[in-house]
């Protein structure tokens, strides 16, 4: 029962996931369809956005194949080049988030909600990285959950993003508030569940 609940909440972050990076990555064509006018208006869009949204899909692309714990038992190799390939899509995609946040047209309260974002994000995953090279696998997995939060985050901004306006309310009000609460909630939600699963159950990385 467990085990199935955990596959479909699986599926469902990542086809939500899958969504988003697919959509994300039309900032990769020469002409961007759809581009939100207040953030054509970044003063960093060039040429950081394109970087930023075609990373950070790749982010959103392999996360989810790295929690399949029978792919990890079967292939570590390929666990573990995925993996560096997860931890630069994350580091480089919140090095540009960083500075896109610095220029963003939504006021200082939008900027220090992204920036915190950007952040926690290359804080989580370096950790990660670190305690995967020291072989520290149960506290690697912990804190690649926290980085995975993170580049969630993606997700739940843009299923938050027509409630304002759904409510009555200026979008870019929902817009300000959203750049916390795209993320903050998530962190809550992973802290909880971590600290109730505990995780004690080693996932053995071979050498
Ligand atoms: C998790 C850390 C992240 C941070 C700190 C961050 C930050 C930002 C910022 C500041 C902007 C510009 C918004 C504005 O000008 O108002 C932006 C835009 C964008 N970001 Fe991120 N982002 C993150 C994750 C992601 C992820 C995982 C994706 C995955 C696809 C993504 C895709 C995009 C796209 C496509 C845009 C352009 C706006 C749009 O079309 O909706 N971001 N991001």
């Amino acid at each position: 029962m467990t085990s199935r609940i955990s596959t479909g909440l699986w599926a469902l972050l990542a086809a939500f996931s899958l969504i988003i990076a697919a959509g994300s990555l039309r900032y990769l064509l020469p002409q961007v369809p759809g581009i939100p006018p207040d953030v054509a208006k970044n003063l960093m869009r060039q040429p950081w956005l394109v970087m930023h949204a075609g990373l950070a899909s790749v982010a959103l692309l392999v996360g989810p194949i790295q929690f399949v714990p029978r792919l990890r038992a079967a292939r570590p190799g390929l666990h573990r080049w995925l993996g560096r390939i997860y931890v630069f899509a994350c580091l480089a995609a919140g090095g540009a988030g960083l500075l896109l946040a610095w220029g963003t047209n939504a006021g200082p309260v939008a900027q220090l909600g992204f920036g915190t974002l950007a952040i926690a994000w290359i804080v989580c995953t370096a950790q990660a990285l670190r305690l995967a090279m020291a072989r520290r696998i149960v506290e690697h997995r912990r804190w690649m959950i926290r980085s995975f939060a993170m580049t969630f985050a993606a997700v739940t901004l843009r299923l938050y993003l027509p409630i304002a306006p759904i409510l009555g309310y200026p979008f870019m009000d929902g817009y300000r508030i959203i750049s916390w609460m795209a993320w903050l909630p998530n962190l809550i939600v992973v802290e909880l569940y971590l600290r109730r699963a505990g995780l004690r159950r080693s996932v053995i990385v071979p050498a």
